[in-house]
């Protein structure tokens, strides 16, 4: 007999991402501040595997060497907020015990905690039957976080408000990565308050407001061509300057990744990862390759676009 799905545990994958262009404008009231954004998914994942409960509860352990041992498991714990907000607005009076496996770096600006918001709600929307469907979702996905709408949606698109209103982008190619992970996390909040002091200091006057422009535009070109030389050409990102300031060490990493033979470089959103762009699989294993001798196991080679949070169906049909 066949169980029906709000018996049997489900799992959902959701990716990583990296800004190929991270332009932020002034600080909002609401504390936020208005970006423009183009965000690509990455295939590093988190896979959050739901299973019925009375309550509601978390644990989470590491893949590839990713340290959890930051990761809260009380209510700060996104997964554990994103099955409790979907409940509450669904009407749903199971609970759900939530297996996260983070296979993201912890507070690495690879949106690892919003990709377990999105994983978390795709799993507990499949495990309860609640079919709330993708617009819906995207409404509960924007209220837990500022990028869990893009790992909701994933591959390739361009972000504005906080980030979370998403329009696709057309790419006709995948692009190679290699990653340089950081020890030690950088609070996403003390980066943009570092971008705020640095440019108050610079004495440059209020950020203006970014606007869609030649970068955006240049960037979507290379992505519609999918050239991988003219978007290492076009990346860019406003954090970086914070993000170095915070942890001067990255300076040094994207010195070693243009030296080791990258197209481009760049920090992940508010860092503290390394985004190094190759010209193609082969060249991103080549540098991968060159970079550990420097690096170590924190360097990994990825690639992107990949789709957004859904369910596994091989181990939905188990
Ligand atoms: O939405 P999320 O919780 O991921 O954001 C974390 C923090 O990052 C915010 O509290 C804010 O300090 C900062 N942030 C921002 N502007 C954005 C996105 C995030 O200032 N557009």
């Amino acid at each position: 007999m066949s169980r029906s799905p709000a018996q049997a545990p489900v799992t959902a994958r959701a990716p990583a991402k990296v800004n190929l262009l991270l332009e932020v404008g002034p600080r909002r009231d609401d504390g936020y501040h208005d970006l423009l954004t183009v965000f690509q998914a990455l295939d590093l994942s988190e896979d959050v595997t739901a299973s019925p409960a009375r309550g509601f509860s978390v644990e989470v352990s590491g893949e590839d060497g990713v340290d959890v041992s930051g990761v809260p498991l009380d209510e700060r714990n996104l997964a554990l907020r994103a099955a409790l907000l979907l409940a509450e607005r669904a009407g749903v009076r199971a609970g759900a015990h939530l297996s996260v496996r983070k296979g993201v770096p912890v507070a690495g600006g690879m949106a690892g905690g919003s990709a377990d918001a999105a994983a978390a709600l795709v799993a507990c929307d499949a495990l309860w039957g609640t079919r709330l469907g993708l617009p819906a979702l995207t409404e509960l996905a924007a209220e837990l976080g500022a990028d869990v709408p893009f790992c909701l949606h994933g591959r390739t698109a361009v972000g504005t408000g906080r980030g979370d209103r998403l329009v696709p982008v057309l790419t006709t190619a995948a692009f190679h990565w290699v990653l340089v992970l950081h020890g030690a996390g950088l609070s996403t909040p003390a980066v943009f308050a570092e971008c705020d002091r640095l440019r108050a200091a610079g004495g440059a006057g209020p950020a203006a407001a970014p606007e869609a422009g030649e970068r955006l535009r240049a960037v979507e070109a290379a992505l519609r061509a999918g050239d991988p030389r003219a978007l290492g050409a076009a990346l860019g990102n406003d954090l970086q300057e914070a993000a170095c300031s915070l942890a001067p060490e990255l300076t040094g990493a994207l010195r070693s990744g243009a030296d080791a033979g990258a197209l481009a470089g760049l920090v992940s959103g508010s860092g503290p990862t390394v985004a190094l762009l190759a010209a193609s699989a082969p060249d991103a294993r080549r540098l991968a390759g060159r970079l550990r001798a420097e690096h170590g196991p924190r360097v990994r080679t990825a690639h992107g676009p990949v789709p957004g949070a859904r369910v596994l169906e091989a181990v939905r049909a188990r």
